[in-house]
């Protein structure tokens, strides 16, 4: 029996000595020290030895036992400790390595103006509506006193969708479907995309954005629509700036004009920004025509309004002293942080 032991705990060490993994030393636990393990197979066969040997007999086997067991936390630790270093090889981590910069979006110069003036106009009580921009040749010519065969017409040429649909050339058609459909009186902007054939170049691109503005109320006089514009013109580009309406004609207004601002730059002494005049065109305005609102059934006896339309790249552009509009296009990040 004692030999017998001594081949157990023998062929244990063995075995816990060449155990290269947890799992391989589990088994060998389960071998010699489970239920149906070697050791407890020789415990079972004490019966056959005569009593007065038994509790030596037991004594060795628990000796055995301790023995294994403490054989095997050692080999377990070992390989623990083996398996967490190839763990740590593989996952090395250089905490000297700089970090992943996550690149934050930035607002285009077009949205900041924008924002600018809706905050402006929004603060003047005006609404912000939007329009469509695939739309109808009557709301983006016709219902804007601009018939068929008008010159006009040809200068805003555009992307025609069929002989009655195209993309629109000016936001001005957004007044039409709101005096068609909103309650009066009306005041409101009309931001948006608008198109026409134009090759691109520093001042031109087919695809640009107005911002369209109409007032339509009993006793609307042309004095409010120069009060309006030069507050808003103040807001924009500060306190002293001071504007100029200069006669102009749109089919769509009567009288029309176009607004300067002395130009912010240089206060209007004359510099490169405003090419030495000392003003700034940013806007075309007028009267709505009767015609118009008699279009959109609107009574010109009863009611008049103004409407103005303004370029918003030429006042991002302005703003920000970018001298060509190809940028504001091109999304490119490093131009586009600059704001
Ligand atoms: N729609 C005009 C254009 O694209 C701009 C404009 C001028 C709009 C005068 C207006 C206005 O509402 O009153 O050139």
């Amino acid at each position: 029996m004692n030999e017998k032991l001594q081949q157990i705990r023998e062929n244990a060490v063995a075995q816990i000595e060449a155990a290269d993994s947890l799992e391989k030393l589990n088994e060998i636990r389960i071998t010699f020290l489970g239920k149906k393990g070697e050791l407890t197979a020789i415990m079972k066969s004490m019966k056959d030895i005569p009593k007065e040997g038994r509790p030596a007999f037991g004594q060795m086997v628990n000796e055995t036992r301790t023995d294994i067991e403490s054989k095997m936390d050692a080999m377990k630790n070992t390989l623990a400790r083996k398996a967490r270093e190839a763990q740590m090889a593989k996952e090395v981590i250089d905490v000297t390595l700089p970090a992943k910069k996550s690149v934050l979006g930035h607002r285009h110069p077009n949205t900041i103006a924008l924002d600018e003036v809706e905050r402006i106009f929004v603060g003047m009580g005006y609404e912000v509506i939007e329009g469509p921009e695939i739309e109808k040749d009557y709301y983006n010519f016709e219902a804007l006193n601009i018939p068929a065969n008008h010159p006009a017409k040809d200068e805003q040429d555009t992307f025609y969708i069929n002989k009655e649909m195209l993309l629109r050339t000016q936001t001005s058609g957004v007044q039409v479907h709101t005096m068609e459909t909103h309650p009066l009186p009306i005041r409101m902007i009309a931001p948006g995309r608008v198109y026409r054939s134009d090759e691109v170049d520093a001042t031109h691109s087919p695809c640009f954005h107005q911002i369209e503005g109409l007032v339509i109320d009993k006793n609307i006089t042309f004095a409010d629509l120069k009060g309006t514009l030069a507050e808003f013109a103040r807001e924009l580009f500060g306190p002293e700036t001071k504007v100029k309406f200069r006669p102009h004609h749109f089919p769509f207004t009567e009288p029309s004009a176009e607004m300067d601002v002395t130009c912010f730059k240089c206060g209007g002494k004359g510099c490169r920004m405003c090419k030495g005049s000392g003003w700034i065109e940013i806007l075309g305005c007028g009267m709505v025509h009767p015609k118009v609102l008699e279009m959109s059934n609107i009574d010109p006896d009863k009611y008049s309004g103004f409407a103005f339309g303004i370029g918003l790249e030429r006042i991002a552009l302005l703003k920000y002293e970018i001298d060509d509009m190809r940028l504001l296009y091109e999304n490119d990040v490093r131009f586009l942080k600059q704001f």
